[in-house]
């Protein structure tokens, strides 16, 4: 499918309220043991989450971080921004796509993300973004679902990719470990509890 950053925005901005509902299952039997593994893995003071989305990761945030979270859907961000207020959560939101930052260079000790680059339309600008925006020796920590390594269920995944991206905006046949090494990290590694499809990715500047 061409990449459309105005299609996957509204796709987002229209399942937005149901978008914790639709996930209730997932997470609470795989997603929230990843998250608690991603952010433990967290250093440093200044942090940049991208795709916050609704706010997932809010309950995993360290306390003593300054944290800057942003989100190219409207609605997105207004269900996060409700959530900050209703568990006073300390984090500046903002509406920015991650495909061109407006941070300056070098800017962050971590910048993380989780489930984010199966939806952005060019994901191999999006996490050069990452890079440019990470403080050298900090990294970059990411949660993604990739597509499998087995040929036969990445071939049903290929096929019904359509589909998904039609009805939630998400991708579920990228190869984000191979862009992500394409981006010029001193190093990248995929924690060794990874399975098949949901990785977690660490990358150093
Ligand atoms: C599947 S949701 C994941 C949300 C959250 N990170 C989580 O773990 O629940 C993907 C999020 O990435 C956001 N997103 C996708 N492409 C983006 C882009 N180019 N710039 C900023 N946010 C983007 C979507 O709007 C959506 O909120």
């Amino acid at each position: 499918m061409k990449p459309d950053s105005a299609a996957i925005k509204k796709r987002y901005d229209r399942i937005a309220p149901y978008f914790e509902g639709l996930e209730a299952v997932m997470e609470g039997l795989f997603f929230k043991n990843w998250r608690k593994k991603l952010w433990a893995k967290v250093d440093g003071y200044h942090i940049l989450e991208v795709g916050v989305g609704t706010g997932k990761n809010f309950d995993y945030y360290p306390a003593d971080a300054r944290i800057t979270a942003i989100d190219f859907s409207q609605e997105m961000l207004k269900q996060a921004t409700h959530k900050k207020d209703r568990k006073n959560i300390s984090v500046e939101l903002d509406l920015m796509d991650v495909q061109s930052l407006s941070f300056a260079d070098n800017s962050f000790d971590t910048v993380i993300g989780s489930f984010v680059f199966c939806s952005v339309p060019l994901p191999l600008k999006g996490l050069k973004e990452l890079y440019r925006v990470c403080k050298p020796g900090g990294q970059v920590l990411l949660l993604e679902h990739v597509v499998s390594s087995k040929p036969l269920i990445a071939r049903v995944m290929n096929f019904i990719n359509p589909l998904i991206v039609a009805l939630v905006g998400a991708n579920i046949n990228r190869n984000t470990v191979k862009n992500i090494k394409a981006c010029g990290f001193a190093s990248v590694r995929v924690d060794e509890h990874s399975g098949d499809i949901i990785k977690l990715i660490e990358a150093r500047k």
